[in-house]
């Protein structure tokens, strides 16, 4: 195939400064392997709110699965946070997991040389960390019932409540996703959970050691979430791929990004059974503090474009070109502010916007 649909989601914050600067890289890239993306934009989120009153218009759901794939930038920020829960932009970005089948979230954490002085912990800790969360995406708190805010008469006072739920099928196909992702990477997989209190994770335990016995080549192991939080930042490298559950891979893999230098720095594909298309988006959310200030690190947004033509469009050699692409820029020493760190300060290298950032990449595709 040489021409794809894709539904491009540019959403809210710095989503549209972030998504035109992967629009132009997935374009140069195109044309340099020969192929061609026909973007259709749709609304999300507050953009969608703004222009039609609900955060997910049965039209955008309808054109992302019409499409060959769906790119995310982000979503949400204060002007719509005090909405009702269904309809503020968080629940858009939910209803496209749900309503597209996306069940796996794969969130690459890979520490770049380049960067190793951008992250918050010593080098020696972070170089050569290769990290693949694959963290649940349709399940647990986020979708499980009952949920609510009530009043109850008798103890005269609210109580909130959401249901962390799993169902046996639920963990087996995120466990055997785990399993695979491990099976291609370093053959080790960690299953994150809470079992020694929440019986939702002891049924995810056991699944998950069950699923185990059909991936006798992978080396599983357990761990509560509380020592992964503290592990990750005491010695991530004894990780390859982790497998946990909505939640926690949320959290964990927030944290994993400080690995690598920035939260600006992660991309993500959300898979389903492959019946459909995937969704590729970054990591981070909208970042109302730097919006449409031209300050955004755009290369989240690039690489889940590269996770896009890699996992749904079947173009991996345009993939690693924009990896390579993206590594050539951090040679050149082209940074935004998150990924300045302190050694190029001193050699009085300043930060470009996201726009710069943009052109840097398109200039260095071209060459
Ligand atoms: P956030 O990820 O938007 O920002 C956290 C911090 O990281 C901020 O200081 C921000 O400036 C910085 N940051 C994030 N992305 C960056 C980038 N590309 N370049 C440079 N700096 C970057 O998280 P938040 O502030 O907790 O949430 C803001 C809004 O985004 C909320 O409405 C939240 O619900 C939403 N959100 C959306 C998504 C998504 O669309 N997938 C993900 C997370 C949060
Ligand atoms: C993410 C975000 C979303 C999540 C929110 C905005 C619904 O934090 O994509 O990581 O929790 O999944
Ligand atoms: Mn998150």
């Amino acid at each position: 195939k040489s021409a794809y649909k894709v539904a491009l989601l540019p959403g809210d914050g710095i989503g549209p400064e972030i998504s035109a600067v992967t629009v132009d890289v997935l374009n140069g890239v195109a044309r340099k392997f020969g192929f061609s993306i026909d973007f259709q934009e749709a609304p999300v989120g507050g953009a969608a709110i703004d222009a039609t009153g609900v955060p997910l218009p049965d039209s955008t759901l309808e054109l992302c699965k019409s499409s060959d794939s769906v790119l995310l930038a982000c979503i949400g920020g204060p002007k719509w946070d005090n909405l009702e829960r269904h309809l503020r932009p968080e629940s858009g970005l939910l209803g496209l997991r749900k309503g597209l089948g996306l069940f796996a979230n794969l969130r690459p954490a890979m520490t770049v040389p380049q960067l190793l002085e951008a992250s918050s912990l010593k080098p020696e800790v972070v170089d050569g960390v290769n990290i693949m969360v694959v963290r649940e995406l349709t399940g647990d708190v986020y979708f499980g019932t009952p949920k609510g805010i009530e009043y109850d008469e008798e103890r005269k006072e609210r109580k909130g409540f959401s249901n962390m739920i799993y169902w046996e099928h639920e963990v087996d196909r995120i466990a055997r996703v785990g399993f695979e992702t491990a099976r291609k990477r370093g053959g080790k997989l960690c299953s994150v959970d809470k079992a020694n209190v929440l019986d939702v994770s002891q049924l995810w335990r056991e699944r998950v050691t069950e699923i185990s016995k059909e991936y006798s080549d992978v080396e599983l192991s357990h761990m509560y979430v509380d020592n992964c939080a503290m592990q990750l930042v005491r010695w991530p490298k004894q990780f390859d791929t982790i497998v946990t559950g909505n939640m926690f891979g949320d959290i964990l893999s927030d944290q994993a990004s400080m690995l690598v230098g920035s939260l600006g720095m992660l991309p993500s594909a959300s898979l389903g059974d492959g019946s459909g298309p995937g969704m590729f988006e970054p990591v981070h959310g909208s970042a109302p503090d730097i919006a449409g200030k031209d300050l955004a690190n755009p290369i989240a947004c690039v690489l889940s474009g590269a996770m896009m033509l890699r996992y749904d469009l079947d173009q991996a050699e345009a993939a690693d070109f924009i990896e390579q692409t993206v590594n050539a820029v951090l040679d050149k020493g082209i940074r935004t502010s998150d990924i300045l760190s302190n050694d190029l300060k001193a050699k009085n290298i300043e930060a470009v916007g996201c726009k710069a950032m943009g052109a840097a990449l398109v200039e260095q595709l071209s060459k």
